[in-house]
């Protein structure tokens, strides 16, 4: 059910311009940019007044006329050159307001044809703690899943693990080195194999001869030597435990758990179907693919490297592939760092130039760093990489500033706080994420993301929970919401806010950006603010006005509880704060 306030209106003028015999794609409806003025306005006639060779206001006039007969209109004005500003009437928004607080969906509208959208936001590898540049791929990646599921969208999220290229080879001839063979391999825990790794990449720094051997090794591993792939089955498996458990911590959620190496047999097909189609060549020991040169320069693809073995970007064409042919995929989107530019263009190039799916829609979204205060990339106060695990610690200790301790509280003990302490840290570290741009860096901004006030998570689920308190109190009193009834300026001003909910979401939906949502949630908190301190509910005039004023503060509530639903962030009931 469309209840989106904006199509309404839409629908109504394009019933007046059909009227008239005008073309209605120019009957277009938007919030009104002087909300004093008008509840919203439309520049149509303008635009048809060259082609009806007509006075813009004499077309604008005669769509008024017709729009003046309609009781949901309050006022219908023509300004200036013919500007239709059109108010609505306030029964109108009342039951705009009693239909959206009675829909499933809160008056969001559904996707017509849902798709098969394949979101790939993991890409932790191997052997190497998540740190924060993770964090972003998967917190906006998880945000996107949980908007396109609520739209109706198939979606699918894959992890796409990092697990196997020369990093592979250089943590097994690192043990290598140091065992003298691969005998101890599978006893070794994931701090063990992160030390080997971080060796290892000493070591390849300095000496080209031990960088050849990593080569070789990976290559020997990807071409199924067993004793190579049984030491990796085991390095891969304790490495995805330990980073489930930091998504799990995090909130961020994958419905396969599939690694580089499981495209290892479709890059083989991949390379097949490129020598069919004689767009492989060899150059320089590599088997290539030539690609098209846009507005930049154009490095090929590497279908085969120079010691044998599958690179990045193979993988992730054949991926393309696995995801088309065995998923089924219409969409395929990537939430990864935008520093990777290039490499996606190469892929989607590739995939284009092989046709294996000619219709699918593929997107990378590259995201900014996140940096601390210096402009450089965040590490921990003594210079260290921040990793997910610090990064969680420091946010819930912040936290932990603002809220009572165990025993402080009836009816909060040790879990109960610890519980509030992680939900309330997760929701500032992903709000401070998500309130950003996807394509823009942040700075990490240690002083104020926990805040309880602000542009913060925090802000947003005390303000969740301040509604919370006001319907529990109501109903001490035996007052339940009622039938919504709009009256003066801040139920107004609050029902049009709640009207642009579904425009939100569905530009979060069209651009794949989170932060839309993250900016409305604000701003209809503090509109919801402005409302609850000029339009009291328990000493409102009469019981219906309470009433009313009730069940706008409830559909208020579920609104911001999706949204931070949406955004990946838990709403707690009750929100404590040290007085
Ligand atoms: N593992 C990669 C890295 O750390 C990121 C993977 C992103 N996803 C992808 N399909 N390429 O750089």
């Amino acid at each position: 059910m469309n209840l989106s306030l904006e199509n309404l209106v839409n629908q109504k003028m394009q019933n007046a311009f059909a009227k008239l015999g005008l073309d209605s794609k120019f009957a277009l409806v938007k919030v009104s940019d002087r909300p004093d003025l008008s509840d919203f306005q439309c520049n149509g006639a303008l635009a048809l007044a060259k082609s009806e060779k007509k006075n813009p206001r004499e077309i604008a006039t005669q769509i008024a006329d017709i729009l003046a007969t309609d009781a949901d209109f309050a006022k219908i004005s023509v300004d200036g050159p013919g500007f239709l500003n059109i108010s609505v009437a306030n029964e109108y928004i009342a039951k705009n307001m009693q239909n959206i607080a009675d829909d499933k969906m809160l008056g969001v509208e559904k996707i017509d044809n849902p798709k098969t959208v394949v979101l790939d936001y993991g890409g932790p590898n191997v052997a190497k703690a998540m740190h924060v540049g993770h964090l972003r791929a998967g917190v906006i990646g998880e945000s996107v899943s949980r908007i396109e599921r609520f739209l109706g969208n198939n979606v699918i999220s894959d992890v796409h693990f990092g697990d196997w290229g020369t990093p592979m080879g250089m943590i097994l001839a690192e043990i290598i080195n140091h065992d003298g063979d691969l005998s101890k391999a599978t006893t070794y825990n994931v701090d063990e194999i992160t030390e080997f790794y971080k060796n290892a990449n000493i070591r390849c720094k300095e000496d080209e001869d031990a960088k050849q051997t990593a080569r070789v090794i990976t290559a020997k591993l990807q071409d199924g030597d067993a004793e190579y792939r049984n030491a990796w089955q085991h390095i891969r498996n304790i490495s995805v435990d330990a980073v489930k458990q930091n998504y799990e911590a995090l909130d961020v959620n994958f419905d396969l758990w599939l690694g580089e190496s499981d495209a290892h047999e479709a890059s083989g097909d991949v390379v097949e179907m490129a020598k069919q189609m004689d767009l492989a060549e060899m150059d320089d020991g590599a088997l290539i693919m030539r690609l098209e040169e846009t507005n930049k320069p154009m490095p090929p693809t590497i279908l085969i490297k120079r010691d044998g073995g599958f690179g990045y970007q193979i993988t992730d064409i054949a991926t393309i592939k696995m995801r088309v042919e065995d998923l089924k995929a219409d969409e395929v989107y990537y939430f990864v760092d935008q520093r990777q530019s290039l490499h996606f263009e190469q892929v989607f190039q590739s995939v284009e130039k092989l046709k294996f799916a000619p219709n699918l829609v593929m997107k990378h979204y590259g995201f900014g760093t996140v940096n601390g205060k210096d402009g450089k990339p965040f590490k921990t106060r003594d210079g260290g990489v921040m990793t997910l695990e610090n990064l969680i610690k420091m946010s819930k200790d912040k936290v932990r500033e603002s809220i009572p301790e165990a025993g402080e509280v009836d009816g909060y003990g040790d879990v109960e706080i610890e519980k509030l302490v992680n939900q309330v840290a997760i929701g500032a570290i992903k709000f401070q994420d998500l309130k950003n741009n996807t394509a823009s860096g942040y700075i990490f901004d240690l002083e104020d993301f926990a805040k309880f006030e602000g542009k913060t998570g925090p802000y947003i689920q005390y303000a969740i929970a301040r509604i919370n308190s006001i319907l529990r109190k109501a109903k001490d009193k035996s007052m339940e919401p009622a039938q919504i009834v709009i009256n003066n300026k801040e139920e107004r001003d609050l029902a049009l806010k709640i009207a642009q909910l579904n425009a939100a979401i569905m530009r979060a939906h069209n651009e794949k950006e989170p932060s839309v949502i993250a900016d409305y949630a604000y701003t209809l908190a503090q509109v919801f603010s402005s409302f609850y301190n000029a339009a009291p509910i328990m000493s409102a005039e009469t019981k219906e006005i309470a009433q009313s004023r009730l069940s706008l503060a409830k559909l208020v509530r579920d609104i911001l509880v999706k949204l931070l639903y949406l955004l990946g962030i838990e709403s707690p009931e009750v929100m404590l704060k040290k007085s």
